[in-house]
């Protein structure tokens, strides 16, 4: 039951369902064509997975947007802008494949990088690990001293680097990249990474083939991390959908497609 819940829950993120905004208003379908198309759009955590529209080739988007809610809804190639995933501690399946991620660092507002501040002279390195009041980054952490994720048990510096502060940080001090969050999730929550590194947790497309090509969603593209206690999935509005043909007013056909084709069938089979 657990592992059907969170295939569920992954599969309704898989259809672009979730963000963190409220549900909009109906729209029809003919006003919803007529809009134009967004020029940001996100993929799965609104404000932190997002992409510019481009061509790929010429007549060939690099992803399609909703106009209703700005989220992706299909992509041209679903590689552009990524990278190789790199190396997990674990043996799997990403080494019989081409395992491909989208890079971190280009969606945070604060990297620029971090330690053009953290420099241990413009701001000092923190002196210990405990939680205290902070008059910086309220915009990503409202309040330091009621983090919501870990319920008091854990602060910002079991997860960044005091040292490195453009690095996340593991349980022997060593440093993890941005791109790389299922290494720091995953030493904290083992049982959801080994269902990721499964498939069984989260997100990926591209080819079924052994030894294909695939694109992994990274933990913090779906999660926000000093979010995780409030700001769960909420969904967004679902698209219009598509106008009825001209000579239908309502869904009975489609209602009775399966009866209808029954017959049909019957009628017909006699002739091959
Ligand atoms: C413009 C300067 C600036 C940049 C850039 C910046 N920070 Fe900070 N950050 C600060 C200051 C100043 C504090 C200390 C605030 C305080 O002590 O009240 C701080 C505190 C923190 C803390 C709390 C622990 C500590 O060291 O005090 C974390 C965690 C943190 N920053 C993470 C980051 C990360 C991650 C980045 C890059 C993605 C980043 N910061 C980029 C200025 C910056
Ligand atoms: C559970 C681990 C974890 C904890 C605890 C945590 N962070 Fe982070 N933080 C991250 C990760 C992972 C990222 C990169 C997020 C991403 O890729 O979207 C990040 C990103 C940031 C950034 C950069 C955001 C941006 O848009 O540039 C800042 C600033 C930051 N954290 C500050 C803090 C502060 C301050 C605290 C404590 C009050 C804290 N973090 C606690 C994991 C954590
Ligand atoms: C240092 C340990 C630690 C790290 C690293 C960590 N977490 Fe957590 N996380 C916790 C704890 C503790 C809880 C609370 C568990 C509970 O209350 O049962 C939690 C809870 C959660 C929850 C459930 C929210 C809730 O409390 O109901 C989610 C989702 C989550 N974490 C995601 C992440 C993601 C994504 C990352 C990586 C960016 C991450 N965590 C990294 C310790 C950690
Ligand atoms: C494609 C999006 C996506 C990705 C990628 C993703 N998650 Fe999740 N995660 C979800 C959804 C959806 C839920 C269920 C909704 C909820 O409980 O808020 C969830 C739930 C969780 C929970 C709560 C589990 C529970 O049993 O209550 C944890 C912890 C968690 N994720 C950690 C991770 C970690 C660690 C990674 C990376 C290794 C990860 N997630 C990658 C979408 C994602």
């Amino acid at each position: 039951m657990k592992k059907l819940g969170k295939i569920a829950a992954a599969a309704t993120l898989a259809a672009g369902l979730l963000t963190g905004s409220t549900l909009l208003a109906a729209d029809t379908y003919l006003d919803y064509m007529k809009k134009p198309a967004p020029t940001d759009c996100f993929e799965s955590r609104e404000g932190y997975s997002n992409v510019a529209p481009t061509e790929i080739k010429p007549g060939t988007p690099n992803v399609k947007c909703s106009n209703k809610t700005n989220g992706v809804l299909w992509w041209g190639d679903p590689f552009d802008g990524t990278e190789p995933m790199g190396d997990l501690p674990i043996d799997a399946d990403y080494k019989h494949e081409e395992a491909v991620v989208k890079p971190r660092t280009g969606q945070l507002k604060y990297y620029a990088p971090c330690t053009t501040c953290h420099n241990g002279s413009m701001v000092p390195y923190p002196k210990s690990k405990a939680p205290r009041a902070l008059v910086m980054h309220q915009d990503i952490v409202p309040d330091a001293l009621d983090l919501q994720h870990g319920r008091g048990a854990i602060w910002c510096l079991d997860c960044h680097n005091p040292r490195n502060r453009d690095t996340l940080i593991d349980h022997n001090g060593g440093e993890i990249q941005f791109n790389q969050p299922m290494k720091l999730c995953g030493k904290c929550h083992g049982e959801v990474y080994s269902d990721w590194r499964d498939g069984i947790h989260g997100k990926r497309i591209g080819m079924w083939t052994k030894g294909g090509k695939k694109r992994w969603w990274v933990c913090t593209e779906c999660h926000n991390p000093h979010m995780v206690q409030t700001k769960r999935f909420q969904p967004i509005a679902p698209e219009p959908r598509p106008q009825y043909p001209r000579t239908r007013t309502n869904a009975d056909h489609e209602r009775n497609h399966g009866a209808g084709h029954a017959e049909s069938a019957a009628g017909t089979t006699g002739g091959h």
